[in-house]
């Protein structure tokens, strides 16, 4: 495990990088992405912050309270259903609008939900698309600007002579399990525990596509432990009393939201520096709540031996292809 105390001290070294820092994030206005766009705005010297959501209340809120916590820093807020791709393209394009580079792409839009297969106008699954589909299409389209990231480091400190240039979705590492291969979309094998593998297996796997094509970019798959958020906002009140007391009783389980932010910035940023060329290159990282690695290597071993990431990804681009040309 890697202590808290280690994770404050290496995100303090954000300093290093200079000013201007910019982080976009994709479920930045609740829980996990908003825990993790605050601990960014701590430590960075006058970053630029995108939240990405659909909640104004919220993401009014949250602006006031980072531009207080750090004066230096500009918050915007994209207003998006990310459920739709097309819609993302959009978000994208109001991004590199304004930015050529960025350093941060954290993606934790998500929802909780029991329902069967909800499909969007675009063919997708809600579900799915929100936890697989959309963060790959962020990840494509910013690609450009993080790779500016990488290659033009503002560094302020000899320590940091590289460009910081990072991507973390936060879903389940570790979670991954075999792949319906022939309905990837799961148009017609559709479950809730389906869906959870589905977007899982072909995180790690695209993610780990990702980074061979990338090197120069850090790519992460996080399991954030067991998190009070606002992710069970959807459930009834019957639901939401159960769960709040599974909280109570769960409470030394569970990992409290400011925490969970702190390691997640440490993900994106500190962790990749500690490990070997070796293990990071042209690999994603796979990481627990804790810092430690956490993959299920059975299903990823076997997969890639039969190099089915190659096959996920070419599902995936076709998928944008014909959602999105
Ligand atoms: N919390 C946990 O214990 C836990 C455990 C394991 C895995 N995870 C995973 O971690 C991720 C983040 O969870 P969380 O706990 O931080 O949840 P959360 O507090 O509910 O945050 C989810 C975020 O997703 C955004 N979102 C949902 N639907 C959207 C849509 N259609 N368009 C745009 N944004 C949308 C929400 O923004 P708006 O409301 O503004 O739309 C919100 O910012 C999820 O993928 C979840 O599965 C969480």
């Amino acid at each position: 495990m890697v202590s808290l105390n280690a994770v404050v001290q290496s995100n303090s070294d954000l300093k290093d990088y200079g000013p201007g820092l910019v982080g976009v994030f994709v479920g930045g206005t609740s829980g996990i992405g908003e825990a993790t766009a605050r601990s960014f705005v701590k430590y960075a010297t006058s970053p630029r912050v995108y939240l990405v959501g659909r909640n104004d209340a919220q993401a009014t809120r949250i602006t006031d309270e980072l531009e207080q916590l750090n004066p230096g820093s500009r918050v915007v807020f994209v207003r998006c259903d990310v459920s739709l791709l097309r819609l993302v393209d959009e978000a994208c394009k109001r991004i590199q609008e304004r930015e050529e580079k960025v350093n941060l792409l954290v993606l934790s839009s998500g929802i909780f939900t029991t329902k069967a297969r909800t499909e969007t106008t675009e063919g997708l699954d809600k579900k799915l698309c929100l936890d697989y589909y959309s963060r790959m299409r962020f990840i494509s389209n910013l690609l450009p600007q993080l790779h500016a990231a990488a290659s033009r480091p503002n560094a302020i400190s000899e320590k940091k002579s590289k460009g910081l240039a990072s991507v973390v979705s936060v879903l389940e590492a570790g979670g991954e399990g075999p792949l319906i291969l022939e309905d990837l979309p799961l148009k017609d094998n559709y479950s809730p525990k389906n869906c959870a593998k589905h977007a899982i297996t072909m995180t790690s796997l695209s993610l780990g596509e990702l980074a061979k094509a990338n090197p120069s970019v850090s790519f992460v798959h996080t399991y954030p432990g067991i998190v009070k958020t606002g992710a069970f906002r959807d459930f009834g009140a019957v639901t939401q009393a159960l769960i709040r007391v599974l909280f109570v009783v769960a409470k030394p389980w569970t990992v409290p939201v400011e925490e969970c932010g702190e390691r997640h910035l440490y993900a994106a940023v500190g962790l990749p520096k500690i490990r070997t060329v070796d293990e990071g290159a042209g690999r994603p990282y796979l990481v627990n709540w804790d810092g430690e690695p956490r993959g299920n290597q059975n299903v990823l071993g076997l997969y890639r031996e039969k190099k089915i990431g190659k096959v996920v990804w070419k599902h995936t681009v076709d998928v944008f292809r014909r959602t999105c040309s």
